[in-house]
């Protein structure tokens, strides 16, 4: 059976102090999300990490936004997986859309990122998606299974197991346009299976996540479908109340 994981992805948003005060703030929804057995998450910016997790609720995981492949050595501005690892980190997400937009973040560099972090016994939360051209021309699941082929190469089918994937489709991040229940559920049940073709006997394990314009109002009506095992959100993870409102409609 696997759990229920809401995880909220900051992107560039809230101070130190900012993310203290949401850490002191979230607690009730944090004992509730334990007795209803729903796993949450949070991915600050580097610099809110450690004040964070120093703050969090036991039961939070927290997630850095990316990771360098390297474990050492002259990449200015970047921080790698054994760095995480020492400061207590969970994990971290791997291949954001807008990290493969604006940092040309490839899936074969994703795949020696996810590399690190399973070296150092962190979570990679792998996040793949189509653009609106490709979803209007019809080649999601191309463009899903590719990503999945080359960032999830590799691996041990134990090592599979601990990863999670999260299907955000490039045109309803941030845009209010979410995808309708019926298509994350196809594309998460077809990432289900591709991911069975490549590591047999791993998939049922494997938790995938849908994310793209996810609100306390839609949430529920994602979480019902078989194949969603729970939601990766930006905008509405950004206030207490609307993200304990997702906490909640998560257990209905
Ligand atoms: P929004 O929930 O703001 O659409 O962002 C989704 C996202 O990119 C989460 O990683």
């Amino acid at each position: 059976m696997r759990r229920k994981l809401l995880v909220g992805n900051w992107k560039m948003n809230k101070t130190p102090s900012e993310a203290k005060q949401f850490a002191l703030e979230v607690v009730k929804g944090a004992l509730y999300a334990q007795d209803h057995e729903i796993d949450l998450g949070i991915a600050p910016t580097y610099l809110c990490l450690q004040t964070f997790k120093s703050v969090a609720p036991k039961n939070m995981l927290v997630f850095a936004q990316n990771v360098h492949f390297e474990d050492h050595g002259a990449f200015t501005g970047e921080v790698s997986a054994s760095m995480l690892k020492e400061i207590l980190m969970d994990g971290s997400l791997i291949g954001h859309s807008e990290r493969r937009t604006y940092d040309n973040e490839t899936s074969l560099k994703c795949a020696k990122k996810i590399r690190a972090l399973l070296n150092n016994d962190l979570i990679p939360l792998y996040c793949v998606g189509e653009t609106e051209q490709e979803f209007n021309e019809g080649k999601t699941k191309d463009v899903i299974r590719l990503q999945l082929e080359e960032g999830l190469k590799d691996l041990t089918v134990e090592e599979m197991k601990k990863i999670i994937i999260a299907y955000e489709p490039v045109w309803s991040i941030g845009t209010g346009k979410n995808a309708s229940e019926e298509i994350a559920e196809n594309i998460c049940g077809f990432i289900r299976d591709h991911v069975e073709k490549m590591y047999p006997s791993s998939s049922q394990e494997v938790r995938i996540l849908y994310g793209g314009s996810v609100k306390p109002n839609n949430i529920a009506g994602y979480l019902r479908q078989n194949n969603v095992d729970g939601a990766l959100v930006g905008g509405a993870s950004l206030t207490v109340s609307s993200f304990a409102e997702m906490i909640h409609a998560l257990s209905e």
